[in-house]
């Protein structure tokens, strides 16, 4: 049977009204300690039509942030807060997920009370820069973690769940993608242990392997989704070797029955170029369970994907900033608002380019 974009689907026990997600994204709109407020719950329940609404990245510890103003699942207030992100969505209707997240060697010693940033290894993040209290800063030399440490790491993400799922979320998205902590573990680029977390594609899949386990305490796996970025060169990533590393991951992925995998198959979020990307249907080769495309759909892309089969859901992100009813649009053949202006994207604390979209329906 032909499948649509617009149809209702489900994962695992969780019933979707359509295959079109809220792709995570980071919008600095907590307050300065990451609590989640108002003017974030109003933003997620505005985009509550989507099947499922993925939250942005979220810090798993007070040394897992990255930039102002992003949210946090590690303290009480964090606790509260996102209940009001949670609560709107679900009194609009939504289904809600939060993505789980570290940055590993992607932040600052100033964001992070002073502590040298972790990896998997000493190697630095080049060709960028990152906004501190103190104005833009070229990223640090991480230090690599201790074969010691890696259960606290893995404790981080489970409590993250454990937070999130005391505040209602539907799920977790545990973030695996564009070159933070765990993407660095699987990557050869940025992985260069002789221990039992690197050295071999299987070694470096481990931590990624250990935090599903963790989180799955949590959640039962049909509500924890993987997000990878196979072709993504963000934040100083690509690796020769990521056809047999992401293929691999989502071989061993696919015996937990999650919820879903999220696959950032699309080259607009930039492209490592060391060969073919690989495709949705590499993915769906050798993983049975939903699978979610993403990056640079357009609704029309996105429906083919879907009616051939390639995707069950496909997760859209900066169509969703200036379309907060971006499905109402689909439905209809609205045309969509124009893209938001990028120097928004980040602002702290403003509805501006954040919750002042107009709807067409
Ligand atoms: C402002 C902004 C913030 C983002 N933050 C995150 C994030 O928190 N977590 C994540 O996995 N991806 C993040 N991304 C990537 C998006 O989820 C998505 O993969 C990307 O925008 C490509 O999809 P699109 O072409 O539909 O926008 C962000 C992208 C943008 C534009």
């Amino acid at each position: 049977m032909t499948q649509n974009l617009l149809e209702p689907t489900q994962i695992g026990d969780l019933q979707l009204n359509n295959r079109i997600a809220l792709a995570p994204m980071t919008r600095t709109r907590a307050a300065g300690d990451g609590t989640p407020g108002d003017l974030m719950a109003a933003y997620y329940a505005q985009r509550a039509s989507a099947g499922l609404v993925i939250a942005e990245a979220t810090g798993v510890d007070v040394s897992a942030i990255a930039w102002m103003g992003m949210p946090g699942a590690y303290q009480e207030s964090h606790l509260a807060g996102w209940k009001k992100t949670t609560e709107a969505v679900h009194a609009s209707g939504g289904k809600i997920f939060l993505q789980i997240w570290h940055p590993g060697r992607a932040t600052h010693s100033l964001l992070i009370d002073g502590r040298q940033p972790v990896a998997p290894s000493a190697i630095r993040l080049e060709n960028s820069e990152t906004h501190t209290p103190e104005g833009k800063k070229p990223y640090e030399v991480p230090r690599a973690l201790g074969l010691k440490e890696i259960p606290e790491i893995i404790a981080m993400f489970k409590r993250g769940a454990e937070l999130a799922k005391a505040a209602d979320f539907d799920g977790v998205e545990i973030h695996s993608a564009n070159g933070y902590l765990l993407d660095q573990f699987l990557q050869s680029k940025t992985n260069h242990r002789t221990d039992a977390y690197g050295g071999s594609i299987e070694s470096r899949y481990r931590l990624l392997d250990e935090v599903v386990q963790a989180v799955t305490e949590v959640y039962p796996a049909n509500r924890v989704g993987v997000r990878l970025s196979p072709n993504g060169v963000f934040d100083d990533m690509g690796s020769p070797d990521y056809r047999e590393q992401f293929t691999y991951a989502a071989q061993q992925l696919d015996a937990y029955g999650l919820a879903y995998l999220h696959v950032m198959d699309g080259l607009a979020f930039g492209f490592h170029e060391l060969g073919d990307p690989m495709t949705l249907a590499e993915f769906r080769a050798v993983f049975n369970g939903p699978l979610m495309g993403n990056c640079g759909y357009t609704p029309e892309t996105a429906e083919a994907a879907v009616s051939e089969g390639h995707a069950d859901l496909i997760a859209f992100g900066r169509p969703y900033i200036s379309n907060p009813d971006l499905v109402e649009r689909i439905a209809g053949g609205i045309p969509l608002n124009p893209e938001a202006d990028p120097s928004t994207w980040y602002s702290s604390n403003t509805a501006e380019g954040y919750t002042d979209f107009t709807t067409a329906t």
